[in-house]
């Protein structure tokens, strides 16, 4: 059940051709047995593939999380719990809720990926994050054998971050999330072009997740038309001193007040401001109307996309004092 010299190419939204030592597609939860073996050497768990950057071949295990299924686990007047297989596809989940006229994942339309992934990136956009709808995270401990149930609590989520990404790496396989959706919904309209692109028409669910889709179509690339792993670097958070410096420069510069008194500054927007966009050096590149997004114009090799970026980094400090971090995960 476990094949080795796997290729990984058609498995991750770069389309980086590189090879896993071992590969097990987990479609039951009976096949975590299999795991037993594999303790000691390195695992990685692999969703959707659209957040992972290959830089060579994977020594050790890749897990393949296909373990599926949505189940209606319980519900009150106001909320309805949603139990979810974290090998789902996101936007497939996405479509069902709308179907279903049950409200919170509608700013996250179109978010490429898996549901285990959720959690683990704490997934946002259009100013909403996977946290606001997480109820539970069930996961298999890789380390004691056994399930373990987090609380929303628990995860410790934060902007792109979680307990499952800082804090335990490769060492839980999310199997299962209890998601927490609403009856009636909250609108959250208050970020970027939303209610622009809303115009005149009633709100609703699926009008709002319909607004986000053609609002995504029109900035970020398809990754099987151009390969990328969606924005490639975080926002970074400044304080306010440098934040002020930079006004004085920039008195444009986008950025958005945190509730712990630091500033988040939008990387794209320095990327644009120093050039980049569009940019194209051998296989590899900016996209050409989201600068945050790098791609794979054919054939790039993972070492290729590190070197791209780390130009980029440097860039940024020299021009800006300020230090990008990868929102993408390296393997290895
Ligand atoms: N901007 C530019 N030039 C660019 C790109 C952006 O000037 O090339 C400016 C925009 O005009 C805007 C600001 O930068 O004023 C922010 O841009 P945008 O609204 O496109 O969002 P973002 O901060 O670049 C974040 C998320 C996206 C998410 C969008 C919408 C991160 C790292 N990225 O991007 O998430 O879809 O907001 O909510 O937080 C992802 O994580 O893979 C992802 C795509």
């Amino acid at each position: 059940m476990i094949s080795y010299q796997h290729s990984l190419k058609e498995l991750n939204s770069f389309g980086i051709a590189a090879q896993a030592e071992a590969y097990l597609a987990l479609d039951t939860l009976a096949k975590l047995s299999l795991l037993r073996d594999w303790r000691e050497r390195p695992n990685y768990i692999l969703g959707g593939g659209s957040n992972i950057l290959l830089r060579g071949d994977i020594s050790g295990l890749v897990i393949h999380n296909q373990l599926k299924g949505k189940r209606l686990i319980g519900q009150d007047k106001d909320f309805i719990y949603l139990e979810v297989g974290a090998g789902e596809n996101w936007q497939e989940l996405v479509l069902y809720c709308l179907a279903n006229n049950w409200a919170g994942l509608e700013n996250l339309a179109l978010i490429p990926g898996s549901v285990g992934a959720a959690p683990v990136q704490n997934i946002g956009a259009y100013g909403v994050e996977f946290s606001e709808v997480c109820h539970l995270v069930q996961a298999w401990d890789c380390k004691y054998q056994e399930m373990r149930k987090f609380e929303q609590e628990d995860c410790r989520f934060g902007y792109r971050d979680s307990v499952f990404k800082s804090v335990y790496p490769g060492r839980f396989i999310i199997c299962s999330l209890v998601l927490k959706l609403r009856r009636q919904p909250v609108f959250r309209l208050e970020y970027g072009s939303i209610r622009e692109e809303l115009g005149e028409q009633p709100l609703s669910i699926r009008a709002v997740a319909e607004a986000v889709m053609r609002i995504r179509r029109a900035k970020l690339p398809d990754p099987k038309v151009l390969p990328n792993a969606g924005s490639f670097f975080k926002n970074p958070i400044v304080s306010k001193v440098i934040l002020d410096k930079l006004l004085a420069q920039y008195p444009k510069m986008p950025h958005y007040p945190q509730a712990d008194g630091k500033v988040k500054l939008a990387a794209g927007w320095l990327i644009d401001q120093a050039a980049w966009k569009g940019k194209k050096i051998g296989a590899v590149g900016v996209h050409d109307r989201q600068a945050l997004v790098l791609v794979n114009h054919g054939g790039a090799k993972g070492k290729e996309i590190v070197q791209l970026a780390e130009a980029i980094q440097q860039d940024i400090v020299k021009k800006f004092g300020v230090n990008l971090e990868p929102e993408v995960n390296y393997w290895p």
